[in-house]
């Protein structure tokens, strides 16, 4: 059963919260097909369809969280210390799914902006879906995405691709809570005309 079969769509889109904390099960092989499906919904200039996803799990996270880690190192970045990365892979050996995010970026009329934003979008399709299938997921940027070994390990070309980080999915570790989102008014004004 999925949620919006208890509450409506809209209700369902704002309740979505990012949970960091993740364990199995996953969603199952059916259940991520609709995940990744739904990501084709996406509003996208020109088709160009620029997200890309590496999917991995099972024993794979353990090779990422070497191949990211050691390349993190490599890369002399001083927030690297052992104690962030032990909790980095006992977190990352909680989680049951990973997806590698990336925006495949097309030559032409169409802005890299607006490519950069279509995959965006998608992902956001994703962690909707992920909510209203009862699961949890969180979008990450820490583990080496801005170290090019990283995308360019996990098969994104950084001649042509832009790495926008991982989704962890996976069942969150606890009840969610719920959150107190801003009032949309702060950010919200009228234009009436010069
Ligand atoms: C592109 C992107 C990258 C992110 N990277 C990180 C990250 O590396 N570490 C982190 O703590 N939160 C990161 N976040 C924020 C969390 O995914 C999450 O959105 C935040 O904790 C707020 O939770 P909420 O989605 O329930 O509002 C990132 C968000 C986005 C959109």
């Amino acid at each position: 059963m999925s949620l919006t079969d208890t509450v409506s769509p809209l209700h369902a889109l704002s309740s979505r919260r990012s949970m960091k904390f993740l364990r199995a099960p996953a969603p199952k092989p059916d259940e991520l097909e609709q995940i990744l499906q739904a990501a084709m919904s996406a509003p996208d200039h020109g088709a160009l369809r620029p997200w890309r996803f590496k999917i991995i799990r099972g024993e794979n996270i353990a090779k990422l969280a070497d191949m990211a880690l050691d390349a993190v190192k490599r890369s002399g970045d001083p927030r690297m210390t052992p104690e962030k990365e032990k909790s980095v892979r006992e977190w990352m050996a909680s989680v049951p799914l990973f997806l590698a995010l990336a925006a495949k970026i097309e030559d032409g009329k169409i802005q890299e902006q607006e490519q950069i934003l279509a995959a965006g979008t998608a992902v956001m399709n994703i962690l909707n879906a992920v909510h209203m299938l009862g699961y949890g997921a969180f979008w990450s940027t820490g583990l080496g995405t801005y170290v090019e070994e990283v995308q360019e390990k996990l098969g994104f070309d950084s001649l042509d691709h832009r790495f926008l980080g991982f989704l962890a999915i996976g069942t969150p570790g606890c009840e969610v809570p719920k959150i107190e989102r801003p009032d949309f008014r702060k950010f919200t004004s009228e234009w009436t005309g010069v």
